[in-house]
């Protein structure tokens, strides 16, 4: 009796023990496994970062941009008169991201200084006629059609038309480190 308990309580216990040892060893499997996927994700990071300098940056900006934009008043404000400025003089011609008579103005404040919009809306025949390279090419590529000029609009409207613009593309693709100062 006494014999058949001591050898009951040590199957029981042998049992056990190889019950926690595999235990254990799956844990470790699992938890070896686990790091190395971790370590593989955290290899991969950086590589994908790497074979696209600047997309995953600029995602970030674009976030930050488009988290931060609204914080100043003023701006908020420049955006809602260039909106409603756009909208009664440029519709007719233009869109942010397509081409309507006009080129899409996506992405202008990076491909001219603010002064240089200021005065193509001012006057563009005479930004042309000054032989300013862009604009020639610009003219000759849509045509040789003339945008007329707005010289009642303000160096201030025109910013905040630029400003309204830049917001629109923050839907689409703003890229940082352009915004105009609308003062
Ligand atoms: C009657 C049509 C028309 C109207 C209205 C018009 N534009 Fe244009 N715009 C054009 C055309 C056409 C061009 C291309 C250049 C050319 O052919 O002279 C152009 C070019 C431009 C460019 C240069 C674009 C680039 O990609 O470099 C800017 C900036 C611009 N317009 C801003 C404005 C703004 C701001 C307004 C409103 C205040 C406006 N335009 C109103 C027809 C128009």
């Amino acid at each position: 009796m006494r014999t058949n308990l001591t050898g009951f309580a040590l199957t029981v216990g042998m049992g056990l023990i190889v019950v926690l040892l595999g235990f254990g060893i799956l844990s470790m499997a699992g938890l070896v496994g686990f790091s190395a996927s971790e370590a593989l994700a955290g290899q991969a990071a950086p590589a994908t970062e790497s074979g696209s300098p600047g997309a995953g940056k600029g995602d970030k900006a674009v976030l930050a941009s488009a988290v931060t934009k609204p914080a100043s008043p003023a701006e908020a404000q420049a955006i809602a008169a260039g909106d409603a400025l756009f909208k009664a003089n440029c519709t007719q011609c233009h869109a942010v991201n397509e081409k309507v008579v006009g080129p899409a103005l996506a992405g202008i404040t990076k491909r001219r200084p603010a002064a240089w919009v200021v005065s193509w809306v001012h006057n563009p025949a005479k930004v042309i006629a000054s032989g300013d390279d862009y604009a020639v090419k610009l003219f000759e590529e849509n045509g040789k059609q003339q945008m007329p000029s707005f010289a009642q609009l303000s160096e201030k409207d025109v910013k905040s038309i630029l400003a309204w613009i830049e917001a629109q593309e923050g839907r689409a693709a703003y890229a940082p480190g352009n915004t105009v100062a609308v003062n």
